[in-house]
């Protein structure tokens, strides 16, 4: 108890933070008043304003740091034992440098940020192609580099004054022993998502490889830019998560220019094709070939160019990252966008979301392989549908944001409207003050008895809706509205995921677990709380426990049961 008291402390001040950020108002949300033109105005401002103020930035102005950052800096593989002030010292020579670390991934880099590109273009020009005698090299220049030695090597057995940044996330059993150490499940929660969130490190990393593919399909399309999306950018990207890339066209000069209303005009003589497709895999397919033929540290590359979304699939080596090009992908960028909003409301929708997804992980409710199983974009839709239906709600509907946005918001692709607002500072959050805690638990009791058979997911309303097809689960995409984000997912497996939320909460609810335990006699921690929720054999243990003892069960989780029980009677009926 005083530990939920301690949390719920914490998250007031969080809260109380935020909240002195804004003027009072008394409805959820509160939209500015005025004519559009000057709301639009008011909204550049008070943008840049509330980027300063609160320390949220939006996702546009996130992305564009880290792309100028990206773009002044090299990806170089050095020795083991390199001399850190050594290297730094040769590469000041070329420019003032304003970041470095070193990671390990089938060897050691270092990534560069200079201050200024001239650093970078000097550095290149330093750089020679590698010359072998019995080998032939396609004599392509990248920022990705070799550091090479030619006087006397460091010496062996001479200890490298380098620090590795993690590019991975601890192993399970590092964690249970981490989060059992801690005094709340509030502070479990916390320090799982500290433990897994991207670093600083690798979300640089991320944004360089995006730019080094930049480099390769500016041969084609010099002004073309490669994004990041999903998880990489949204706030719930996990260490080793997969970097999701979208190749952008549109900003190509002259692509919107308007004829003029009379007099001479030029025209770029272009390829046609059939349809937009047509012309995203072409172009995939042609970047893809590059990648393949050219790309250093690209291999195993797929194109899968006959997806719903043509992608093409590789492994970047020296990032250690499975990535996914994709182009035209303009709604995923968008649902990007919507997440990560989402995340940065309440600190409370993050830690959720990577507590749940941990959690399905080790179940295997998720994998990294496409399948029946439910993925990880309709797990976060599914948490924040729960926090939709929060009394209070703890974030808005997307109707809700819809309803807030202004004029620079608007957008429309391919005929659906995706509009909602982006500005922070419209956003009005009622006060919802639950513990992390009693959220994890509502969480698997709500979908422990969710009608999964008769209703749809929906946070465009954040209300339950029919479903308007037969899929096993339905979760309607937040901005195509006719599609299921989890039409992929079978019977088989959602039986899998209730019943596991329905153990989850049995387990959750019992006294003996939710309060910390004594160390074992070797000092091991034992797992109690959160910890024990992501040890599937725990799970399965308490599971049989349960038949065997047959204890009496808590009112709560009798009318969980009787619930399913009629459920069940009703199918075969
Ligand atoms: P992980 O890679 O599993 O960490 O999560 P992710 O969010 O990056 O998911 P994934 O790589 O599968 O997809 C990347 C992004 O594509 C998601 O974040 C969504 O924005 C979008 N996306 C994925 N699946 C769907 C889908 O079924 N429908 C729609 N509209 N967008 C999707
Ligand atoms: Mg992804």
């Amino acid at each position: 108890m005083a530990s939920s008291i301690s949390a719920c402390r914490l998250h007031l001040c969080l809260r109380s933070k935020l909240i002195n950020c804004f003027p009072k108002y008394e409805t959820f949300l509160y939209r500015g008043v005025g004519t559009d033109a000057v709301v639009a105005q008011a909204e550049t401002t008070r943008r840049d304003v509330t980027d300063e103020k609160d320390g949220r930035k939006t996702l546009h102005s996130l992305l564009k740091e880290r792309q100028e950052q990206a773009e002044k800096s090299v990806l170089i593989s050095c020795q083991p034992r390199t001399n850190q002030k050594r290297f730094l010292k040769y590469l000041s020579t070329h420019g003032d440098v304003k970041k470095c670390f070193f990671y390990e991934s089938y060897g050691v880099y270092a990534v560069v940020e200079f201050a200024s590109r001239d650093g970078v273009a000097s550095l290149l020009q330093a750089a020679a192609i590698p010359s072998v005698s019995h080998e032939s090299m396609v004599p392509f220049k990248s920022r990705l580099l070799s550091l090479r030695n030619v006087s006397s090597a460091e010496s062996p057995g001479q200890q490298s004054d380098v620090q590795y940044q993690p590019q991975i996330p601890v192993p399970i059993n590092e964690l249970i022993q981490r989060l059992s150490r801690q005094e709340t499940v509030d502070q479990q929660i916390t320090s799982l998502t500290e433990a897994y969130q991207l670093t600083e490190e690798n979300s640089r990393l991320r944004f360089l490889v995006c730019s080094l593919l930049k480099d390769i399909a500016a041969a084609y399309f010099p002004e073309c830019t490669i994004r990041p999306f999903g998880s990489s950018v949204n706030g719930f990207g996990k260490l080793g998560c997969d970097l999701d890339m979208f190749l952008d066209l549109d900003g190509i000069g002259g692509r919107n220019v308007k004829m003029p209303p009379s007099g001479l005009f030029l025209e770029f003589q272009v390829k046609r094709a059939n349809s937009e497709r047509a012309v995203t895999q072409s172009v995939l397919s042609v970047i893809g070939e590059c990648v393949d033929q050219f790309g250093p540290g690209c291999v195993g590359v797929q194109k899968i160019l006959n997806a719903r979304c043509p992608l093409v699939r590789f492994a970047h080596q020296p990032s250690g990252f499975q990535c996914d090009l994709t182009a035209n992908n303009r709604v995923a960028m968008k649902s990007t966008e919507l997440l990560y909003l989402y995340g940065e409301l309440d600190p409370r929708v993050r830690s959720l979301v990577f507590a749940v997804r941990c959690w399905a992980r080790t179940h295997s409710i998720t994998s990294s392989i496409p399948g029946a199983w439910i993925s990880n974009f309709s797990l976060t839709v599914m948490v924040l549908f729960f926090l939709q239906k929060r009394s209070p709600a703890i974030i808005p509907t997307l109707d809700q944001l819809q309803h807030l946005a202004g004029p620079a918001d608007k957008s429309v692709i391919e005929g659906n409207d995706c509009t909602f607002v982006r500005d922070f500072g419209r956003i009005r959050l009622q006060q919802n003050t639950e513990t992390l805690e009693r959220l994890m638990n509502e969480f698997f009791e709500f979908y422990a008895t969710f009608p999964f058979s008769r209703m749809s997911i929906n946070i465009r309303k954040g209300k339950e809706q029919n479903k308007p097809e037969v899929a096993p689960l339905h979760i309607q995409n937040p901005f195509e509205t006719s599609l299921n984000v989890s039409k992929n997912v079978n019977a088989t497996q959602l039986e899998r995921f209730v019943a596991l939320c329905q153990e989850s909460a049995w387990l959750f609810q019992q006294s003996d677990n939710n309060t910390r335990r004594a160390a074992g006699t070797d000092g091991t921690p034992a797992a109690w709380g959160l910890a024990t929720l992501l040890m599937p054999s725990q799970v399965a243990r308490i599971k049989s426990r349960k038949k065997r003892k047959r204890e009496p069960a808590s009112e709560r989780i009798k009318s969980l049961l009787e619930s399913l029980k009629t459920k069940n009677q009703g199918k075969k009926s």
